[in-house]
């Protein structure tokens, strides 16, 4: 119940809309990666545009809901280093701010290790709400908080500690709906080029 009302709340003031189009902003086409896709609230956007989709989570009650919502797209909770593809594009999408340093480190390297030639990796993550934010953006931000938001240089840094070249790192400003306000928080996002 908590999932399904989670993904109600996503798309009603959490700004799928705005996650989905980032995704694709970056999407290099062919297969794609999404580590961390819990019920497909930002996988969706892909039905129709790839027939080779992996959403990877550990959460398998999440997944039991993404595979019922999403028939053209396949879910998996075995672990990353059990995964021996390669793949497009890999996002590693609303992840990092949940987990500590040496686990964002090893998602980082598995996202690396499952790019192929010339890939894209992407992450994004909402970044610390700033002291003198709007009432939206820190009661929406402040739902939204994992145990480690990290502002963009951090995030950036997991990737060089990686030894992975960063190609680009900005500050995306979520909008709850289709429409450009209410700003409800900020993402930060980090792309890498697989070499
Ligand atoms: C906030 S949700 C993101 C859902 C979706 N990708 C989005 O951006 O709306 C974060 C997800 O990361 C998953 N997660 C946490 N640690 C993980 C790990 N080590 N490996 C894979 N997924 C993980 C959680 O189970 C949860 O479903």
């Amino acid at each position: 119940m908590y999932l399904h009302l989670w993904l109600a709340a996503q798309k009603l003031i959490g700004g799928t809309y705005g996650k989905q189009r980032l995704a694709l902003s970056h999407y290099p086409g062919g297969s794609v990666l999404e580590i961390g896709c819990s019920v497909g609230n930002v996988s969706e956007a892909f039905a129709g545009r790839t027939n080779d989709f992996l959403g990877q989570d550990i959460d398998e009650r999440a997944l039991q809901i993404a595979n019922k919502r999403l028939d053209t797209l396949k879910f998996t909770s075995e672990p990353l280093e059990a995964l021996n593809r390669k793949f497009d594009y890999v996002m590693i999408a609303g992840v990092l701010h949940h987990v500590d340093r040496a686990t964002s480190l090893e998602l980082v390297r598995q996202a690396k290790r499952l790019a192929g030639p010339n890939a894209t990796i992407m992450s994004y993550d909402p970044l610390p709400v700033h002291p003198n934010a709007s009432i939206p953006r820190k009661i929406i931000g402040g739902m939204e908080a994992g145990r480690f938001l990290r502002p963009l240089n951090e995030l950036v840094s997991l990737y060089e500690e990686s030894g992975i070249p960063v190609s680009d790192s900005y500050v995306y400003p979520l909008s709850a709906w289709k429409t450009a306000i209410p700003e409800i928080f900020d993402l930060g996002v980090v792309v890498a080029k697989q070499p």
